[in-house]
């Protein structure tokens, strides 16, 4: 592995471009460097790259069935650890590599990237600051009084008009922006791509699409659900505290 180049590398694993980028190795302009040569300039081992390459593989998993059973607070916790990934990690590189775009061929598909994906990465960041400053604030208070009972203060009255039900129904909206991206680049297809970083690009566009499914899944069929269920019981709760004075 030492002696081949990190094109190679990169093109045997996409997800070695990410990894050196960690290390502040940037993959298109290193590429026809080896390995060893690599390491050698940024002070890095093998053992080093292969060790976050494992840590990758095992953040990716997910598991929803276990998710299902853990507290809400749990689930909104593990959810607003998934926007941190993607706003700190996942995106900025998505970004990095469009713009870095150089000596393609197709300059059509370039520019189509260059501007759809800033307007993508900032519709983006918009949806998941109102899910944590609306949505999961308020299912927290919830969560908060149906264990407390404190009827000290209300969260239905104090999120004034938000409501889940009108969120969980145009929560599909931010897949529709990512269709557009899926658009472009023909869901991702590679096979007749030999340009390394429109390959990697892909490669990391296809994979974030996966995560973002994910995450929307868990948000659409554990969070939505139980969050109604908060509000049903607050809305009960109050009333028949209302009925008893
Ligand atoms: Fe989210
Ligand atoms: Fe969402």
């Amino acid at each position: 592995m030492q002696h081949k180049s990190i094109e190679s590398i990169v093109n045997e694993n996409f997800v070695y471009a990410k990894v050196l980028d960690f290390f502040g190795v940037e993959f298109y302009q290193s590429r026809n460097k080896t390995l060893e040569q690599v390491c050698a300039e940024y002070n890095i081992t093998v053992d080093q790259l292969k060790s976050v390459m494992e840590n990758k593989k095992s953040n990716q998993a997910i598991d929803f069935l276990a998710l299902k059973n853990y507290p809400i607070r749990v689930v909104i916790e593990y959810l607003k650890h998934s926007h941190q990934v993607f706003i700190k990690d996942s995106l900025p590189f998505l970004l990095k590599v469009v713009n870095n775009l150089d000596t393609m061929t197709s300059s059509e598909l370039q520019e189509d990237l260059k501007l759809v994906m800033p307007m993508f990465v900032e519709d983006f960041i918009h949806h998941i600051y109102e899910e944590e400053d609306k949505l999961f604030a308020y299912v927290l208070e919830l969560d908060h009084f149906v264990n407390t009972k404190n009827y000290a203060s209300n969260p239905l009255t104090k999120y004034g008009s938000f409501s889940i039900q009108e969120f969980a129904l145009h929560h599909h909206d931010s897949d529709d922006e990512m269709a557009g991206i899926r658009g472009i680049t023909n869901s991702y297809n590679t096979q007749e791509i030999t340009h390394v970083q429109l390959k990697v690009l892909f490669k990391e566009l296809n994979s974030f699409d996966q995560r973002l499914k994910d995450h929307a899944r868990i948000e659409n069929d554990i969070l939505f659900p139980r969050a109604l269920e908060l509000e049903k019981r607050t809305k009960l709760l109050f009333q028949s505290k209302v009925n008893q004075n």
